[in-house]
């Protein structure tokens, strides 16, 4: 079964019929939610909000991200132009900000495995800003290999590699990453935001072993994953003090958790304990050497070995 599991449309959406139709739809179900996080009518003001700018209604639309806007996201920075308020709200008060963060932790990581002729792999890639944003200019031979299900995002991955000077050394792949069919080929397989859209545990762990295969031996996986986040402080008020390592305001909180579950019903929140994180890993046949977290804990990072 081969399948895009994180999105379902092209980049750009415009706020045409489907969009309105699709708002309609959302705005009967909110309706008839008895627990919203938000009360109705400020839920509602923000399911206007999202369909005026292009990133709200992709989200709206695919209740997730694809390579294009990971990369918009990660790009970011506080003090750049945005197209509207709820946009700048998103980008540096929802908890996109976290996943960006997660971002430049996973670059620091990767930085340590750019060696002479290494052959270094993402998956998924989306535009592979992961492995493109590295500095190559100091070894030889480096080999990158990105591989993504969507032809725009290996399109784009393709005109990232043409843009950072490293084309000649890049290889792209349009293919499923449960079906690599890779074996003993990358001394690095880095994996960012594909493990967060399955529900499904034994194929996560399926998933995991097709890295392991695809690694040489003694190669090294790093993956981000999504420890469960304490419940809502005014539904557990006994768990708030959890929240406070997340340095969220509880009015963000609260915004957050209408956003995100009540209107968008986010695809990407399949919580996984590192505990079973560990599990998974073992039972493709991997051997976890680190657990890295940021402060906050959100999104920690594993660094795990195929054995020798
Ligand atoms: C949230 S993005 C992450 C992209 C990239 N790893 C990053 O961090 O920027 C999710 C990516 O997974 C890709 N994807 C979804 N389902 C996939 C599948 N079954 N096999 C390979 N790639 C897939 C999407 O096309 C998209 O590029």
């Amino acid at each position: 079964m081969e399948s895009m599991i994180s999105h379902c449309t092209g980049s750009s959406i415009t706020a045409g019929e489907a969009t309105s139709a699709l708002a309609a739809e959302i705005e009967r179900r909110l309706r008839a939610t008895a627990e919203l996080a938000l009360p109705l009518e400020e839920e509602l003001a923000i399911l206007a909000q999202l369909q005026e700018f292009e990133l709200g209604r992709f989200l709206l639309h695919n209740q997730g991200l694809n390579g294009y806007w990971t990369s918009y996201i990660f790009r970011y920075r506080p003090g750049d132009p945005t197209a509207t308020p709820m946009e700048h709200w998103l980008l540096n008060n929802s908890t996109l900000r976290g996943i960006r963060e997660r971002f430049h932790r996973f670059k620091a990581e990767i930085a340590q495995y750019v060696t002479d002729a290494a052959v270094l792999a993402s998956v998924p890639c989306g535009v592979m800003d992961d492995l493109l944003q590295q500095n190559y200019r100091a070894t030889t031979g480096v080999r990158l290999v990105g591989v993504d299900i969507d032809t725009e995002a290996v399109r784009l991955a393709r005109e990232n590699a043409v843009q950072h000077g490293l084309d000649g050394q890049c290889e792209f792949l349009l293919r499923d990453a449960w079906q690599l069919g890779l074996a003993s080929e990358f001394d690095l397989l880095v994996s960012n935001g594909l493990n967060i859209y399955e529900p499904d545990r034994a194929r996560l762990v399926e998933l995991y072993r097709t890295f392991g295969r695809a690694l040489r031996p003694g190669g090294r996986l790093l993956v981000s994953f999504p420890p469960p986040p304490p419940p809502p402080p005014w539904l557990a008020p006994e768990r708030a003090a959890e929240w406070d390592k997340y340095g969220i305001p509880k009015a963000d909180l609260r915004r957050n958790m209408a956003l995100f579950g009540d209107i968008i019903q986010a695809k990407y929140r399949n919580f996984t304990s590192e505990q079973d994180m560990r599990a998974q890993l073992a039972e493709a046949g991997l051997e976890v050497e680190a657990v890295s977290y940021s402060a906050t804990g959100v999104m920690p990072i594993v660094s795990a070995v195929r054995p020798d």
